[in-house]
């Protein structure tokens, strides 16, 4: 049975890119996979969240963890900070990891530019605190969106660098997961980049149908088409790409069809992109409202997530004490 290990930052609502890149995979993994599911606040502090807003951007991603199907007898859903035994991971991981290589990340360097004002260590440790998470429970496979790509590549180097260093056998080199091969990115409806929530162009899963509307109705197009079979724009790639992985397959042929004849309408596409985002979500909306009325449900999972991931990172924890020297009196 092969261990599968992923979070998302607490940061507020998810929005369709950490449904399609993430979540919709822990769902189809929890089923005969050892599944560790978190919640990463620690990861949130790194822009400096207002302490009021913590705990609230916890809570729903809690809620959509469970109300998008994740089951906490089936995995271990639990809250990052609740497992302090990751600090001290990360801590041990952090004396192996390097200046130049936290400095060339492309996601520091993102943030470093977005956010001069506060490039903090945090920041630039981004990829030990997430590698510890992931090494914290040996991991074979992390489902990810492509965004964390390289993260994974730099958890698969220091897992490498500790057991050469030490000499011993002890990580495994864990790999990504995403459905099918390819890694998905789901892009913003503002013509360029991904989906972010930084990046403000983003649906979220709890968005109301008429806000889905308003949004997919305001999404960047172009002039249409003017010569049969022509490429795609971005911003026109972007809206089929999004379509693909909510749309039926017929749908998607339909439009693609419409635009290689130069007969496509936009208002069409976007009332049928809208149409089929909130029909997907739907489920997942009513669920939330279930588990809002019913704050229990959320007591109970994390209760039992934080006691098994404890277990496992406490083991993991000795063990890394064991090889790294530490003896007690
Ligand atoms: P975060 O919170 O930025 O995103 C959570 C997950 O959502 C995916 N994602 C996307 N996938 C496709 N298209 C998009 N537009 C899009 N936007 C976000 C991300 O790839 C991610 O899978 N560092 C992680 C959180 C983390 C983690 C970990 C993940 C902390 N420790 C250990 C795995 C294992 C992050 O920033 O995710």
């Amino acid at each position: 049975m092969k261990t599968v290990v992923s979070g998302i930052r607490s940061t507020g609502n998810l929005h369709l890119g950490n449904y399609y890149g993430a979540l919709r995979n822990f769902i189809r993994m929890q089923e005969n996979n050892r599944c560790f599911f978190f919640i990463a606040d620690y990861h949130s502090l790194t822009t400096h969240p207002d302490p009021n807003d913590l705990f609230p951007h916890v809570k729903s991603v809690l809620t959509e963890y469970l109300a998008a199907g994740l089951d906490p007898e089936k995995s271990t859903i639990f809250i990052q900070s609740d497992v302090p035994e990751v600090v001290e991971l990360y801590l041990m991981l952090n004396m192996h990891a390097y200046l130049g290589e936290l400095e060339k990340t492309t996601s520091f360097k993102d943030k470093a530019r977005k956010q001069p004002q506060n490039v903090n260590a945090g920041l630039l440790t981004y990829p030990t605190l997430m590698a510890a998470d992931i090494l914290l429970h040996n991991a074979d496979e992390v489902p990810v969106g492509k965004d964390q790509e390289q993260h994974l590549e730099m958890t698969r180097n220091f897992a490498k660098r500790f057991n050469n260093f030490y000499k011993v056998d002890y990580f495994k080199e864990p790999v990504a997961y995403s459905d099918g091969t390819q890694m998905i990115k789901i892009p913003g409806l503002d013509g360029s980049g991904k989906m972010g929530k930084s990046e403000g162009n983003c649906i979220y899963l709890n968005d109301d149908p008429k806000v889905i509307e308003k949004k997919v109705k305001k999404a960047l197009t172009d002039a249409g088409p003017t010569e049969p079979n022509s490429v795609k724009p971005e911003c026109i790639e972007n809206l089929f790409t999004i379509m693909k992985v909510v749309s039926a397959p017929e749908t998607v042929a339909y439009f693609d069809e419409q635009w290689n004849k130069c007969e496509i309408r936009y208002g069409d596409l976007k009332k049928q992109l809208a149409a089929d985002i909130i029909a997907a979500t739907d489920p997942i909306r009513e669920r939330i409202r279930e588990i809002d009325a019913n704050p229990e449900i959320l007591r109970r999972a994390v209760t039992l997530g934080k006691e098994k991931a404890r277990e496992s990172a406490s083991k993991t924890i000795r063990e890394v004490r064991e090889i790294m020297g530490f003896r007690s009196f």
